[in-house]
């Protein structure tokens, strides 16, 4: 069907308008939180302060989890093992997810959701972040926090030996995020920013500290539309994701002050953001890149300019939370894909999707439905409208899983979340519980898991063979810089920690630290630096990795080479 053809069938169907039509992404106006000038005079570099942060594996309290740690592949996670958490039942511990049988349920019949299950499992593919240990402070200088293990979560536990602890959700990709009104699978992320928390809300922040003539001022701070500030100050001091549990914002201010940024890891002289200031000798930024000349940079000097300390912390170590959460949004604003083939496609290039995608595309409008909720140039409902205004199903109620198990934004609703690169952010769903999109699409033809409770989606019959098209349609929707890396899509070296050593199967073996006795041993592997021009091969797809495809070389982030998180290893291995 020609372009112009399901445009107007669309419009027949009487459910696109000017919000919720499929169109390119391309100028599609990125809203600046209303306001920023007052805070920001160097919106460049605020962006590259945003990528140095993001990715600084010396930000987590152990010196070695970034927020890139469970965002490094096309924005999402795809590593294999200790990936799993489960509250309300026991499983593996550490298990390789080669081993886990996806779907997670799985029916007799995966056209009937009536039909008897062969296998149901409440466990989630999430991602690992930090060990359960109580924070004991900074040591100037150093990345790694004192800090001490504490055994209290059975779920993370095993022979007396803990594991990283996993998140309860599977982890959404980063690209295209600040077009959400709201951040996280159930929104929780506000959309205005108060400088402090995720929540928004004035009574929770404290307000910054602005320097006038010489004397310091709390003022409240109010920035909209903000979401990926408010998500980006979430993680940083959750002791699950990536701090030990009592750490604070001053005292994270302080240690990042006094470490060179990524100083462990390489950049890519060919970076797009940090190329210029990328050491060629060594890991990390030149000299002068420092976090306290980055933040002057950025920001206007009325926030750090005054010598005065308050409470025993520097105005810079107050005002790091509100300096972290715009560095975030304005490095993860700048990540956006729009260039796939549907875009090319809308802007008129019909040769841009085959014949077999043209029909996925047709039935994705038609006979599926889908563009009740993934829709608009965004595909997905949780997106702003120009207005700022929300639109209809943001938040939806599919039958993932049962009420029970996550209620998400309540009553079991969760973001229909954008269905871009959606080829590379597998396994899907908030439960991670689907592997492919073939199963995904079965998902959707039996409208849904979980029945008799109600849901929002209505069952449809589809052939095998035009599956497979809606499958062609949504790899449609990769941008290749996605796929390849390229800018700004390139970022810094990462070392990743992949799961823990047994000695056999099901016996952890332990680590060889003297502070941390009762931490399992531990693998890393490395992904490295990449430039702004990209990798010469694709990335691998969470469908590869399970089918062991690309171990050879054929793929990007195979998690074949290993490294050491203290940086010496890292340190050794060259630049690709
Ligand atoms: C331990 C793994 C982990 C780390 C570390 C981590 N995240 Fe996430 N991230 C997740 C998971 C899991 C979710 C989904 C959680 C939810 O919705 O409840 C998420 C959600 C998000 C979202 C929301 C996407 C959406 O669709 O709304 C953004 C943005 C994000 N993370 C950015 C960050 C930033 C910035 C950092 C560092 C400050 C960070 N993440 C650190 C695992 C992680
Ligand atoms: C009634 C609203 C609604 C409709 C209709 C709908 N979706 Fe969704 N979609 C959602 C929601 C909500 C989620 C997240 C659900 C969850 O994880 O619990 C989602 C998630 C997904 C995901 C997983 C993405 C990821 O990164 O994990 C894919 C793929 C997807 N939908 C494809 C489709 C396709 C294809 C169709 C049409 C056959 C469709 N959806 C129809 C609301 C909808």
């Amino acid at each position: 069907m020609t372009k112009t053809g399901w445009l107007i069938l669309a419009g027949a169907l009487g459910v696109a308008t000017a919000q919720t039509q499929l169109r390119t992404l391309k100028g599609v106006v990125i809203q600046e939180p209303a306001g920023l000038g007052e805070y920001v005079q160097d919106r460049k570099a605020l962006v590259a302060l945003g990528k140095i942060l993001f990715w600084d594996m010396q930000t987590g309290s152990d010196g070695m989890t970034a927020c890139a740690t469970c965002h490094f592949h096309a924005g999402a996670d795809h590593r294999p093992q200790n990936q799993i958490s489960d509250t309300s039942a026991t499983f593996r511990v550490n298990l390789d997810l080669s081993g886990v049988a996806f779907p997670l349920r799985a029916l007799s019949d995966s056209g009937n959701k009536n039909s008897a299950a062969l296998r149901d499992s409440s466990m989630r593919i999430g991602s690992m972040g930090t060990f359960r240990r109580i924070f004991d402070g900074i040591v100037p200088g150093q990345a790694a926090e004192l800090g001490h293990d504490e055994l209290d979560k059975p779920e993370f536990v095993h022979g007396g030996l803990q594991v990283r602890r996993v998140t309860s959700r599977n982890t959404p990709s980063i690209f295209n995020t600040v077009f959400y009104g709201r951040g996280f699978w159930d929104g929780r992320a506000a959309r205005n920013f108060n400088g402090f928390t995720v929540s928004g809300l004035a009574a929770e922040a404290p307000g910054v500290l602005v320097s006038v003539d010489g004397v310091l001022e709390r003022r409240p701070v109010n920035l909209d539309p903000a979401n990926l500030a408010s998500q980006g100050v979430g993680p940083i001091l959750d002791h699950l994701e990536m701090s030990y549990a009592g750490r604070t914002w001053p005292l994270l201010a302080r240690k990042m002050l006094n470490l060179a940024p990524l100083g462990l890891q390489r950049v890519s002289p060919t970076d797009s953001v940090l190329g210029d200031m990328a050491r060629a000798d060594g890991p990390g930024l030149v000299d002068e890149a420092t976090y306290l000349s980055l933040i002057q940079k950025a920001f206007h000097s009325k926030f750090w300019e005054s010598p005065e300390t308050v409470e025993e912390f520097t105005q810079v170590e107050h005002n790091f939370p509100l300096f972290w959460g715009l560095a975030m949004h304005a490095y993860q604003a700048t990540l956006n894909s729009d260039d796939s083939p549907f875009d090319r496609f809308n802007e008129g290039d019909n040769g841009a999707l085959t014949a077999q995608q043209q029909e996925g595309l047709r039935l994705f409008q038609t006979t599926g439905d889908c563009i009740e909720c993934h829709n608009g140039p965004e595909f997905s409902a949780a997106a702003m409208n120009p207005n700022r205004g929300t639109r209809a199903h943001a938040f939806d109620r599919t039958g993932v899983r049962p009420a029970a198990e996550d209620i998400g934004a309540g009553n079991a609703t969760f973001k229909s979340i954008s269905l871009r690169n959606v080829e590379f952010t597998g396994p899907y769903f908030h439960n991670g519980g689907q592997a492919t999109l073939e199963q995904v699409l079965d998902f959707y033809r039996r409208a849904g898991d979980f029945s008799p409770v109600a849901n929002d989606l209505r069952p449809f019959s589809i052939s095998n063979a035009q599956r497979d098209s809606m499958v062609a349609f949504l790899k449609a929707l990769s941008d290749d810089r996605v796929r390849y890396e390229r800018a700004p899509f390139d970022h810094p070296e990462l070392c990743v920690p992949v799961g823990h050593l047994e000695n056999e199967p099901d016996v952890l073996a332990p680590g060889d630290s003297v502070e941390f006795p009762t931490s399992a041993a531990e693998k890393y592997r490395l992904i490295p630096a990449v430039g702004s021009s990209g990798n010469m091969v694709p990335l691998r797809t969470f469908e590869e990795m399970l089918a062991g495809i690309g171990a050879n070389g054929e793929r990007a982030h195979s998690l074949a080479e290993h490294c050491s998180p203290g940086g010496s290893a890292a340190r050794q291995v060259g630049l690709r």
